[in-house]
């Protein structure tokens, strides 16, 4: 039985299996009902819409059915222990995904359940955004092959699952331009949660423009994520990091924009550059739905 509580947890060849078999799918309209009469429980601890919808919808159109649970009516760390709640639900559900506040609650159910975990987002990491991005960027640009992705911003959830599918040799390099600041936060989140990552095939860097000049795929995430306080300071120090129209003519001509959503318009990205042409955001959304559907084949078997 396998989890998928981070892109780590799958080889380069299955991520690329999971992925090409979305973009075959997709294109040629093909649809799978191999989830027959299967359940997906969902738990939410915190908001959603991209993660519920497309979890929701992607078990429904493979034959199965949801069940939406949200923390506060369940009896989860209250009264009843996480272990407990884990193989309650693995009598019911054929597979769990939870979005969830921390890490260490993901690894627990994980360790207690009896069907297979899949991370909808934790504090650490966001495997499921980094499949859709990767197929997003597969069929835009023909491969993972050689393929500059520029990071800018904090190390989110969603920068570390990107880290973890660049340690996994899927052909792409990556810069992350990010301030001192929030390179030393991401050092001590991970060595608070005892977790290491390589950084050979990384560039980690404050802002360099020589390195955004070689760039095909500019991406960036919420300076804010769920939960975190915004401070003046730190927009102040984060504003260079902006993908602006500016920033944009610097990369590539042929540069694509990515954003996991949801959008701060006046903060990481501006309005003419999210809905401008070389954004490909909505398409990213929807593909969140087509790789979690053979995510969720994969884990099933
Ligand atoms: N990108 C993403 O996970 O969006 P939601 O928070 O809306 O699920
Ligand atoms: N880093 C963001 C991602 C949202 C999909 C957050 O955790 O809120």
């Amino acid at each position: 039985m396998k989890n998928f509580l981070n892109i780590s947890d799958f080889s380069n060849e299955e991520c690329i299996k999971i992925i090409s078999s979305a973009i075959d799918k997709k294109n040629n309209k093909r649809q799978s009902s191999d989830a027959q009469n299967k359940t997906l429980a969902m738990i939410f601890e915190k908001n959603s819409t991209r993660t519920r919808i497309s979890f929701e919808l992607a078990i429904k159109q493979l034959g199965g059915l949801s069940i939406m649970l949200d923390k506060d009516q369940l009896h989860l760390g209250k009264r009843e222990t996480l272990a407990d709640t884990a193989q309650t639900l693995s009598q019911y559900a054929d597979i769990i995904m939870m979005r969830s506040n921390s890490h260490q609650t993901l690894e627990n159910l994980a360790k207690y359940s009896g069907v297979p975990i899949i991370n909808g987002l934790s504090d650490l990491s966001h495997p499921c955004q980094t499949l859709a991005t990767l197929m997003t960027i597969i069929e835009l640009k023909g491969s993972l092959e050689g393929v500059n992705i520029s990071w800018f911003g904090p190390i989110s959830n969603v920068a570390h699952s990107l880290i973890e599918a660049a340690n996994n040799d899927l052909g792409f390099t990556l810069t992350l331009h990010c301030p001192q600041y929030y390179q030393d936060i991401y050092s001590q989140k991970l060595s608070d949660m005892n977790k290491k990552i390589c950084f050979d095939n990384i560039s980690l860097n404050e802002l360099d423009f020589k390195k955004v000049e070689a760039t095909d795929v500019m991406y960036t995430d919420t300076w804010f994520s769920m939960g975190d306080i915004e401070d003046s300071t730190k927009i102040e120090m984060l504003a260079k990091y902006s993908i602006d129209q500016n920033m944009m003519s610097i990369a590539k001509k042929d540069s694509i924009f990515l954003h996991c959503l949801p959008a701060n318009r006046s903060q990481e990205v501006s309005a003419q550059v999210i809905d401008g042409e070389q954004s490909y955001v909505w398409q990213e959304a929807q593909n969140r739905l087509h790789v979690q559907k053979e995510l969720l084949l994969h884990l099933l078997g």
